[in-house]
């Protein structure tokens, strides 16, 4: 890892803490390791990012339709997906020092980066998290917090089917939490034991697989548009074929889009041809029929599931650190978050020149509400002379800022609006004000 960058992530991470988008879980108990709290700006990017998705996959089209499954299910349906046997990673202990790591991730498998004592043997280490329901303690009353959202969808295929009666193709989209027992969390946010996905399965007939690629190939393209929609840099985008070795146990094809973030090229999103291998282990393992009926060619069959995966956490962390920018403005140094209009926490934040002089805060309060009313993410701001107050609004990524000084009072001509990246100021005219604002934020 470049020094520079590693420079780059530790600022990022306290930037995330000081302004209230991202704290360490338990933070005041010492932190729990792979867990992360989100603060009101945080919380306002999660939900700007979500409501993006959900407006793109599910919203938008005509052949999406949301679910929002329990997270703790039936203890069959993960060993009916393979998760029970076959969800987990590699982990070795030292004999030494009993620091445990992942083995696929040391650069030398023998030897402890902690203390250099000899490592033990590699074994497999189930990543889901295991509880008990109810307050019996036995085999019958195991369940497992879901390490994927996907199977949510799965099992609620055939009651989407008897309650709407899509045609193929036609998907099922939800968002929610996860959870993996990670043996190393890592680098932030990218790694937690408790993170958020926004996950598709999307079913095909598999009668024709050259239109199954197709698919395919759509739906990976959307999930690029997507990205460039966030306002993410094209040039950090990449493209991963999986190979046979490395893809997950259900899929027959498998493309990874890597990021450029501080720590290197990592996974950021994924797409993965789940064939039938989700619906047919199902149906044979609850007994109950999760086939297809084409009411056209009179045929049954199990459909096929192309699912495009998102990681909320990951996404949040490509949208910080690609957003993240040091320049210099009127002379001075300054730190600020570069986001597109569409993500940004707060919009539009609204300032009176001079905060002692009671027309102008009146004044700004009153468009304060009239923006409120009709854009989310709108913030006062009286503390401070107009330069600290710009600065504290670029560092959070508000792409507005309003002043309301005398002549908008005395003479009603307008109000100054500032633009974040370049501190160009214009005059607007307060009843053009919202559609101006919102023509650029939405
Ligand atoms: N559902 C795919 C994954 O969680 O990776």
């Amino acid at each position: 890892m470049a020094k520079t960058e590693e420079t780059k992530m530790d600022k990022i991470i306290s930037l995330a803490k000081r302004k209230g988008f991202v704290f360490q879980g338990s933070e005041i108990y010492g932190g729990l390791a792979g867990t992360w709290d989100f603060g009101p700006y945080g919380v306002a990017l999660r939900n700007n990012i979500k409501g993006l998705w959900w407006k793109k996959f599910v919203t938008d089209r005509e052949d999406m339709y949301g679910v929002d499954a329990a997270i703790l299910m039936n203890q069959e349906v993960w060993k009916s997906s393979g998760h029970v046997g076959g969800f987990s990673d590699p982990l070795v202990e030292c004999k030494k020092c009993k620091h445990r790591f992942r083995a696929d991730q040391l650069e030398d498998a023998k030897k402890c980066p902690d203390c250099e004592g000899q490592l033990g043997e590699a074994r497999q280490f189930n990543m889901m998290f295991k509880t008990n329901i109810g307050a019996a303690e036995d085999a019958t009353s195991i369940s497992y917090l879901r390490p994927e959202t996907a199977q949510g969808m799965f099992v609620n295929f055939k009651n989407v089917v008897d309650s709407f009666h899509p045609r193929l193709p036609f998907g099922l989209a939800q968002i929610g939490k996860a959870f993996r027992n990670e043996i190393a969390p890592r680098d932030f946010v990218f790694r937690s034991r408790e993170f958020e996905q926004m996950e598709i399965e999307y079913f095909v007939d598999p009668r024709d697989p050259k239109k199954v690629q197709a698919t395919f190939e759509e739906l990976y393209g959307e999930q690029i548009n997507f990205l460039k929609e966030l306002g993410l840099s094209s040039d950090k985008i990449h493209k991963i074929e999986v190979p046979d070795a490395d893809r997950a146990h259900y899929s027959k094809r498998s493309v990874d889009t890597e990021f450029d973030f501080p720590f290197g090229q990592k996974e950021l999103l994924g797409i993965a041809y789940r064939t039938d291998f989700d619906l047919k282990a199902h149906t044979d393992s609850s007994k109950v029929d999760l086939s297809y009926f084409d009411e056209e060619t009179k045929e049954r069959f199990i459909p096929h599931c192309i699912e495009p995966t998102f990681g909320l956490d990951r996404l949040l962390l490509a949208v910080l650190s690609d957003a993240y920018t040091e320049d210099e403005i009127d002379g001075e140094k300054r730190v600020y978050l570069k986001f597109s209009p569409k993500v940004a926490p707060v919009k539009v934040a609204v300032f009176p020149l001079l905060k002692n002089k009671p027309q102008l805060v009146e004044k700004a309060r009153e468009i304060y509400m009239m923006l409120r009313k009709e854009i989310p993410g709108v913030m006062f701001d009286d503390n401070g002379n107009i330069g600290k107050r710009y600065r504290r609004q670029d560092e959070i990524g508000t792409p507005f800022c309003i002043t309301i000084d005398f002549d908008t009072v005395e003479k009603g001509s307008g109000v100054t609006v500032r633009e974040r990246d370049g501190g160009k100021q214009e005059r607007i005219e307060i009843d053009k004000l919202i559609s101006y604002i919102k023509e650029k934020v939405s």
